[in-house]
């Protein structure tokens, strides 16, 4: 195995300082792009946007455009978005229905397949020397996971249930739980000037809530009944909420007594029905994710590397200064119309850019972002230190859980991992975590 030289020292392991330099510098981004999107696991889709043969969906990793197939044949494939002649666009239409795909450029005719199909004048103008096969779309890795449709360009990768790893465990309580599955809206789209790390590493940061979120708590608190949450609370120990850090992937998850929907989401005009939903399928979830997780793990928020946030969500990079954000509303597939209808409605009050929580979200993160611009400021790294020392393996959660829920463990780690992809020159030098988290129940990969 070759050592990659370690090129980058972005977090001083002593002060917990983070170098801003990684939220502005163009060349840095354009690493970023190669060494981290060019190598990762990336979500793309949920197979409910295409659920016919020959549906598609655009979508992105990184910055380069995909297109997620599915083919006459039911198979979903994920294709860079480009021409093999000169590199035009061959989709400029967000979804759709179609046997094949024609360049507008020159003619060049690519079936759901990818497979190069036809060319004008391939007789004629090319003499008949092209070879068809070779020149299909380029085609990136895809696997799914419950539903979720990722791809990686990376030959070397690992597996995507290997990449996903013990993230799997507290990730299946929210997306593997019925053999239905869940199905995807939207998403909303929107843009923000901020670096796309922010939103991702702010996935864990419980401690900015009840501050940032003070005023759209206090208003749900008010209109919808739902509990306001204090720092107080946030801060207690015994806490029922904990922070965790999985194989590159960190988590906020809840240890609830019994079989209880997640809070977040339930206001005073679902509670009624989400308690229903939840009681009639609780048979059904034991059976596929047992007991334990079943009736005790709630999945909070949480960040799979690089860029999926806060379930199906996209931190899609657009430079360094500008993030494009696409949210996806998922509910589970055999819940009642009404629950679906209040719960797709107060996503969209809570996401997107009007959206109450997101709000207070965009405004932090741009100007945290903005103080990295400057070269004064940069002399004075980001602060990392909290909780650091405080957290370790424990008998059942996987990962590196926190004492605290409020803690700064994940963002340093995430940080890490950040080094771990920029410093690899490939994927041999990438650690993974061994999966060590122990499954009852017949969910699986789902
Ligand atoms: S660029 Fe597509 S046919 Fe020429
Ligand atoms: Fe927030």
């Amino acid at each position: 195995m070759v050592v990659a030289k370690r090129k980058y020292e972005i977090i001083d392991p002593r002060t917990g300082k983070l170098d801003r330099r990684i939220f502005i510098e163009q060349a840095i981004y354009d690493e970023e792009m190669e060494k981290i999107f060019g190598r990762a696991w990336q979500m793309v889709a949920h197979e409910s946007l295409l659920p016919n043969k020959n549906d598609f969906f655009h979508s992105y990793m990184g910055e380069d455009p995909v297109i997620v197939t599915r083919d006459a044949r039911g198979k979903v494939h994920v294709f860079l978005n480009m021409c093999r002649h000169r590199g035009n666009r061959v989709v400029r239409a967000d979804d759709g229905n179609a046997k094949n795909f024609l360049c507008t450029y020159h003619g060049w005719t690519f079936g759901s397949d990818g497979r190069l199909e036809y060319v004008p004048g391939e007789q004629e103008a090319y003499y008949g020397a092209l070879n068809k096969e070779e020149l299909g779309l380029v085609e990136a890795r895809c696997e799914t996971y419950a539903g979720l449709i990722f791809a990686c360009w990376d030959k070397e990768a690992p597996s995507l249930e290997a990449y996903l790893g013990d993230a799997r465990w507290y990730l299946d309580t929210q997306f593997n739980r019925t053999d239905a599955g869940m199905v995807a809206y939207g998403p909303s789209k929107w843009m923000e000037p901020v670096n796309w790390k922010t939103p991702v590493d702010n996935c864990s940061d419980n401690y900015h809530v009840p501050i940032s979120h003070h005023s759209s708590a206090y208003v749900k608190e008010k209109f919808l009944g739902q509990k306001m949450r204090t720092m107080a609370m946030q801060l207690a120990i015994p806490n029922a909420n904990h922070h965790v850090f999985v194989n590159g992937h960190s988590f906020t998850f809840q240890v609830t007594e019994g079989n209880e929907p997640r809070g977040v989401r339930m206001y005073k005009d679902n509670a009624e029905l989400y308690m229903r939903y939840y009681g009639e399928t609780h048979d059904e979830v034991e059976r596929r994710l047992g007991s334990y997780r079943a009736n005790h793990i709630q999945l909070g928020n949480h960040s799979l590397f690089p860029n999926g946030v806060l379930g199906f969500r996209l931190a899609l990079p657009r430079g360094p200064l500008m993030t494009e954000f696409w949210h996806f509303e998922m509910v589970e597939k055999g819940m009642p119309d009404e629950l679906k209808r209040v719960l797709r409605q107060r996503g969209a009050a809570n996401n997107g850019p009007v959206g109450l929580n997101e709000q207070d979200d965009i405004d932090n993160w741009r100007s945290v972002t903005e103080s990295s611009r400057s070269p004064i400021a940069r002399r004075t790294g980001q602060l990392l230190t909290m909780g650091a020392g405080h957290s370790g393996r424990h008998d059942i959660w996987p990962g590196d859980v926190s004492e605290r829920y409020i803690s700064e463990n994940n963002q340093r780690n995430f940080y890490r991992r950040w080094l771990e992809f920029m410093n690899a020159d490939s994927w041999a030098d990438i650690p993974l975590e061994p999966m060590t988290a122990k499954y009852e129940g017949d969910a699986g990969m789902g």
